[in-house]
Parts: structure tokens; C-alpha cells; sequence
């Protein structure tokens, strides 16, 4: 399966960087608890291949935040953070849990490159808060936006009114805020998208 995080890298001169990335782990390793491997496949060109390519090192932070994964995916955000114990790039201070790993294998040859990683220190900080499907929807929405320039444009046309039919009817202030971020960012791209307004109704930009 593959599970949506935020993934902590630092380039050689210190520069931290905060990214959404997607862990892919065996249903094997799952059972297999505590999992002890985990793969990412990364695109080239984003800021934590360079990361991970270099420093080898990084911290996959679990959170339910989505409007930390559009700020980081679309903003360049930076969320609070606080110091690792094992590993040079810190952890988001809000994340639920954070696993810090070092990557064992790193092949930039197939594309999308493939890391493998080791956990070298695991902490749990908070509990499950429970699903909104209004989150899943930010979050395909946020993916489609930051492939906008390869995706063709029904990818993220067509379903856009479905999405935001889930964030007017099941979100919160944070979900309704994250999704009209990506709609700006979209905008902003020259693809017109509707957004929800305060008050969860359609709005227009
Ligand atoms: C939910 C979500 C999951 C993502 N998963 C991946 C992934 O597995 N691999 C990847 O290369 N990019 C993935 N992306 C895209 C990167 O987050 C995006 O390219 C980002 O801008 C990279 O930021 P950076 O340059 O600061 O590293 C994902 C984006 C989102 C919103």
C-alpha cells in the first residue's frame, strides 16, 4: 500500500525542506511490525531527490493536516519543526508520528528513482483522529496540481467538482482552506477552477 506523508530532507548546506511523498510498504513489512524497510519512488527534479540523493538521510512525518501537504506540495512550505534524534533533518513538530530512516539503496535509474530506507528511530506523539473524506479529496487534488504541467487537463477538470462537492459537504475550516489553496495555485496556472467559500457553498475565483 502507500501511505500519504510529509517527508523531511536536508541538503548538504543545512537547508531543510518539507515535502508530501508517498511510503510504500508490503503488506509483508506491515505485519511485520515495527516495520523496519520502507521505498520511495521520487520523481527527478524536486527538491527531495536532490535531498536524499546527497544526504542520504530523512524523516516521513504522518499527519492528517492537509493543509500542510498543499503549502509544502504548492508553497514551498515549512511547517514547525523540532530536532531529530538520529538524523540531521528535523520532524514536524504537529506530526502524529515520525519515523526517522537513512536510505540504503538509492537507484536514479528507473524513473521514478527508487530509495529504500532503514528506520533508525520511530516516535509516536499522537493518536488517530479519524477519516474525513473531505481530506482524501485535498489530497487528489493536490497530486493532480503539482503534475499540472504533464497531467492532460480533464485529470484535474473533470474531477474537480466531485472533490469539491466533498469538501463543502464533509471539511472543515483547514480542509475547506487547503483546497482553495490548491484552486488558487491552479489559477494561477491558467486553469480555472471553482472554490468553496466560507461558508462551504460554491464560490468563483
Ligand atoms: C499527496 C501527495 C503525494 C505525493 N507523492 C509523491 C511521490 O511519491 N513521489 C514524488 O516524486 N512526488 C510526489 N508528490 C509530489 C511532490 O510532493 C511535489 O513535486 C513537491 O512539489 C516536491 O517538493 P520539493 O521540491 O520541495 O521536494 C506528491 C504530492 C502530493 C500532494
Amino acid at each position: 500500500m502507500i501511505l500519504e506523508t510529509i517527508l523531511s530532507s536536508i541538503s548538504h548546506d543545512g537547508i531543510v525542506n518539507f515535502a508530501p511523498m508517498g511510503l510504500h510498504i508490503s503488506d509483508t513489512d506491515l505485519e511485520r511490525s515495527p516495520v523496519k524497510r520502507i521505498v520511495f519512488r521520487l520523481y527527478p527534479g524536486s527538491q527531495t531527490y536532490e535531498n536524499l540523493k546527497a544526504t542520504g538521510q530523512g524523516v516521513i512525518n504522518f499527519t492528517d493536516d492537509v493543509l500542510v501537504f498543499v503549502e509544502t506540495a504548492l508553497y514551498s512550505g515549512c511547517p514547525p519543526s523540532v530536532p531529530s534524534q538520529k538524523v540531521r533533518p528535523p520532524s514536524m513538530a504537529h506530526a502524529s508520528t515520525i519515523w526517522e530512516f537513512t536510505v540504503t539503496r538509492f537507484d536514479p535509474s528507473t524513473e521514478p528513482a527508487f530509495l529504500e530506507g532503514k528506520i533508525e528511530h520511530r516516535e509516536q506523539r499522537g493518536g488517530f483522529a479519524g477519516f474525513c473524506r473531505a481530506q482524501g479529496a485535498v489530497l487528489e487534488a493536490a497530486i493532480a496540481a503539482t503534475r499540472w504541467q504533464w497531467l492532460p487537463m480533464g485529470k484535474i477538470i473533470d474531477p474537480w467538482p466531485v472533490w469539491l462537492e466533498l469538501v463543502q459537504k464533509t471539511g472543515g475550516n483547514r480542509e475547506r482552506e487547503a483546497f482553495n489553496k490548491v484552486g488558487s495555485f491552479l489559477v494561477g496556472k491558467g486553469i480555472q477552477v471553482p472554490i468553496v467559500s466560507g461558508d462551504g457553498r460554491k464560490a468563483s475565483l
